[in-house]
């Protein structure tokens, strides 16, 4: 692994040089949490070089944003967390284009910075922030920028494959350990240590499911009384955080024993710790210390077409933009208990090969792959992937999400997606794990009745 960092680092240096002979840098990048570290960590660095930038985010590269782009004429477009899956269209344009993303690559570029180019996989060993913490430490000393790159790959879920980062997603990690940045360790894996109340984490576990706990806040606060934590403290409710350590414990254990008791594969059940990751330079109690909390406020800014208040979070502002931030995110979570209460009434169609439903106007184009992650978790089958459909201005947007059982078996969602949409008119991509298109609104059923036999043949 090492080996192959020295030679990301070579291709990084051989980037970085052409970004120096500039004075000014375009930035794209993608609209999620990983997207919005990405851009981050390559402005900061481009700022402490002098270099003058300007950023845009998109929600995906499509020919049109890649014309436009081309438009303003830019000395060169640093993309990031995007554009691999483009290249052609890019070149077509003659764009001068840096390219550092982790996406599965379809053609080439010079300056082309991609895991997948030195046999890393981009779903899960280096994230498009761990690509751009590389390139930005060729551009001058950013190891700092350690703790951004953690939170995008935590945003995109791949610490989930091993219950901890691998790959070179782990050297930075140690890198940014060794710097003090960054710590890790071992704890419960359930959302919100940092700010929310005891019960709340139980309330709103969806990975593993907690029958009678999940979605019931009377049963989540009886739970804890009755093992007997001290949940409300003088005159707030206690966080994870402020718990001691034996009542940590004490939580985890009962836990198990519910899961257990309740029937609940020991493999889901060991789910529920993890490695967990802290952004050491962040006041505790703030979304910012922990990765997957502070990943899931990036995401609830830049999916509701607010990246700049996400970004500016990311280059340190702690007054106005977090709290407009800490508003959106009350929105976001909102919408994901909504969202994944239409699916459970509105349930999901089974074909041979996959699962599907079609959100219609119903959830945002932008968090439906976010639901129907989680929709398989609480309601869904695990024995297919699950394939979900909303309404966009161009079209309907797919969303795929599989497992790694699912992978092990021959799936690959980047291949499966990107075949069927060409076939119906549209395009998309991804990674093995996760996938998503824009596809004409006529196209929907032929769109599944295609990717039902293409995942037919990978799962055979
Ligand atoms: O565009 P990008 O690469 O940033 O997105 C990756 C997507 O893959 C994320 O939306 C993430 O939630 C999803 N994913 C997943 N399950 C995994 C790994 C990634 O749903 N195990
Ligand atoms: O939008 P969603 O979260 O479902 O995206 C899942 C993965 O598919 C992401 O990595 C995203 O970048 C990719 N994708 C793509 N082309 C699209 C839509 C999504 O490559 N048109
Ligand atoms: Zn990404």
């Amino acid at each position: 692994m090492s080996s192959v960092f020295t030679q990301m680092k070579k291709t990084a240096s051989y980037c970085a040089t052409e970004i120096q002979k500039h004075d000014s840098v375009s930035v794209v990048s993608h609209i999620d949490a990983d997207g919005l570290t990405s851009a981050a960590i390559i402005c900061t660095s481009l700022q402490r070089a002098g270099i003058e930038y300007d950023v845009r985010f998109v929600k995906q590269l499509d020919e049109t944003i890649i014309e436009d782009v081309a438009n303003i004429n830019p000395e060169v477009v640093v993309f990031t967390d995007l554009g691999s899956g483009m290249l052609e269209t890019i070149n077509k344009y003659g764009i001068n284009a840096v390219i550092s993303d982790h996406h599965q690559p379809q053609g080439t570029g010079e300056f082309h910075l991609n895991p997948h180019l030195f046999g890393i996989n981009g779903s899960y060993q280096l994230s498009g922030s761990g690509t751009t913490y590389i390139l930005a430490n060729e551009l001058g000393n950013n190891k700092d920028l350690a703790g951004l790159a953690t939170v995008g790959a935590v945003g995109d879920l791949q610490h989930l494959k091993k219950g901890e980062l691998t790959g070179i997603n782990r050297m930075i990690l140690k890198e940014g350990h060794a710097n003090g940045v960054v710590d890790y360790c071992k704890d419960i894996t359930l959302f919100g240590k940092q700010t929310r109340p005891v019960f709340k984490l139980l309330q709103f576990a969806s990975d593993p499911y907690l029958p009678g706990l999940t979605g019931n806040e009377d049963a989540c606060i009886k739970f804890l009384a009755d093992i007997g934590i001290r949940f409300s403290g003088d005159e707030r409710w206690r966080r994870w955080i402020d718990l001691e350590v034996p009542e940590k414990q004490k939580i985890v254990s009962a836990l198990i024993q519910h899961c257990v008791q309740s029937g609940i594969p020991s493999y889901k059940v060991e789910r529920m710790i993890g490695e967990v990751y802290l952004l050491l330079n962040e006041k505790e109690g703030q979304e910012m210390r922990d990765a997957s909390e502070f990943s899931t406020l990036l995401n609830a800014t830049a999916r509701y077409d607010h990246a700049d208040v996400g970004m500016a979070v990311c280059m340190g502002d702690r007054g106005d933009a977090y709290d407009r931030a800490k508003a959106l995110l009350y929105e976001h979570r909102q919408n994901l208990v909504k969202g994944l209460m239409f699916v459970k009434e509105n349930g999901i169609i089974q074909m041979e090969n996959l699962q599907y439903f079609d959100a219609g106007n119903n959830i945002k184009e932008t968090i439906v792959g976010i639901i129907a992650g989680m929709s398989t978790t609480v309601i869904g089958n695990r024995n297919k992937p699950i394939i979900a459909f909303a309404d966009a201005d161009s079209g309907v947007k797919v969303s795929a999400r599989g497992n790694q059982d699912l992978i092990r078996r021959g799936l690959n969602l980047s291949k499966a997606i990107s075949e069927a949409s060409i076939a119906v008119g549209g395009t998309g991509g991804g990674h093995d794990i996760a996938a998503g298109a824009t596809i004409p609104a006529s196209s929907k059923q032929e769109f599944v009745t295609i990717l039902n036999q293409i995942i037919g043949q990978q799962l055979r």
